[in-house]
């Protein structure tokens, strides 16, 4: 089992933080970026979860320092889509996106994040094409496995994958499902920096 020494809100993009490996967490509003990181991290409410989506605004860095490997930071992206929220916010979405993406030496990957019971919209696509611009790592996450039974779920996420041209990895935060191959996927990616 991995060791983790410290977790802690460490800033956000704007706050002059240490350079530190980046492993940013992506997806639409409401999808379960804040409940996958306070899982990763094994705490209930580092990260502030909501029923209101639209509620993380700010690039969140979280700063973890780990026994056996190097400090990274998992980045908490404002989340995208939510149809109540101004288009105002939706181009300032794409902005901060478009800035954070490029030309972001610290980003060792991105899991974006789709509810298994969704598609991949333009947004995911803008996010992959950011992705593949900036020689970044991305990975698909399909999250709330748990909403759907098994053949359902397989189901899904063969069209994810068709859909996405990546192979989804399914996950749970409630009930802790995919977490050791997504804490995989990081140690990979913070250890060939
Ligand atoms: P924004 O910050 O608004 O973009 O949302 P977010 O992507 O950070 O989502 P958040 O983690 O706040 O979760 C949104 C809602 O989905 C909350 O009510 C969570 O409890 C719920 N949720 C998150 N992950 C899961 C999951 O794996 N399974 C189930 N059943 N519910 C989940
Ligand atoms: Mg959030």
């Amino acid at each position: 089992m991995l060791k983790i020494r410290d977790a802690r809100y460490a800033g956000t993009i704007q706050s002059g933080l240490e350079a530190l490996p980046e492993i940013a967490v992506a997806g639409r509003s409401n999808v379960g970026k804040s409940s996958l990181i306070n899982a990763l991290l094994n705490r209930k409410n580092l990260v502030q979860t909501s029923k209101q989506p639209g509620k993380t605004r700010n690039i969140n860095y979280f700063r973890v320092d780990l026994i056996e490997a190097p400090p990274f930071y998992l980045v908490d992206m404002p989340g995208y889509g939510y149809a109540k929220v101004a288009r105002s916010m939706q181009d300032e979405w794409r902005k901060l996106a478009r800035r954070y993406f490029t030309d972001n030496q610290n980003l060792k990957l991105i899991l974006l994040l789709v509810d298994i019971r969704r598609d991949i919209k333009e947004e995911e696509r803008m996010v992959l094409d950011l992705a593949r611009a900036n020689q970044a790592k991305a990975a698909l996450v399909a999250t709330k496995a748990d909403k759907v039974g098994a053949s359902e779920r397989a189901r899904l996420l063969k069209a994810l994958e068709a859909a996405g041209g990546l192979k989804p990895l399914a996950s749970s935060a409630e009930k802790r499902w995919g977490l050791e191959d997504i804490w995989n996927m990081i140690l990979d990616a913070i250890r060939i920096s």
